[in-house]
């Protein structure tokens, strides 16, 4: 496997090797964020890539977003493309470092681009995370892959990884995901046990 570190995604992000990337916001989180009615909830944002589900909800007059990657150059781009965004909100380090309370994190492809042996580990640091009435939401990939990153997975084996640590209120087929992972992708929602 390769080494998982922030040279690994520093490289990828300089040699263009983004196939993760959409270029736009996730579907399904953008209809997730459309009706959050409290734009003052403090959000994290881990492994946030080029920032666009941050941007989107930046820009929709969310107050308290934080973007975190432990990639000096994924925090570069989000820079890029969002100016505006303060250095305050931006993050540079491991998830597995970060503290909160946050009242919502968002889960798009980060859990999947971790050594699938951490999967715990980052329920129960997501779990730590979370304020009191906090959640989790987000996206997981429901099929397999032959080499990660992406690690794949079912739907079963979340469902026991999660419930260590996190209370599952739902976990679906997500109906309106980007055609190219469209029945290839679980949406969730869970909060602290
Ligand atoms: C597959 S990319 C996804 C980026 C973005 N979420 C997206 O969907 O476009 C995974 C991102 O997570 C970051 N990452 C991986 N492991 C991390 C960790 N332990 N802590 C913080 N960031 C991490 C990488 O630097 C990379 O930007």
């Amino acid at each position: 496997m390769n080494d998982l570190n922030p040279e690994f995604w520093s490289d990828r992000y300089k040699n263009g090797q983004t196939g993760w990337d959409l270029g736009h916001i996730s579907p399904p989180l953008k209809a997730y964020f459309d009706q959050l009615e409290n734009k003052n909830l403090k959000i994290l944002i881990p492994g946030c890539g080029r920032g666009y589900e941050g941007i989107y909800l930046l820009e929709n007059g969310f107050t308290n977003v934080f973007l975190a990657d432990y990639s000096k150059e994924a925090l570069n781009e989000v820079k890029r493309n969002a100016p505006h965004f303060l250095d305050i909100n931006l993050v540079c380090a491991n998830f597995f470092d970060l503290e909160g309370p946050f009242d919502l994190i968002i889960e798009q492809t980060l859990f999947c681009a971790i050594d699938p042996s951490l999967r715990e580990d980052y329920v129960a640091k997501a779990s730590q995370l979370l304020s009191d009435d906090g959640k989790i939401v987000g996206l997981l990939f429901n099929r397999e892959f032959e080499d990660g990153p992406p690690f794949g997975g079912n739907q079963s084996e979340y469902e026991k990884q999660f419930s260590k640590s996190l209370q599952i209120e739902l976990m679906e087929d997500s109906y309106n995901s980007v055609t190219s992972r469209m029945g290839a992708e679980l949406f969730f929602i869970a909060k602290r046990k």
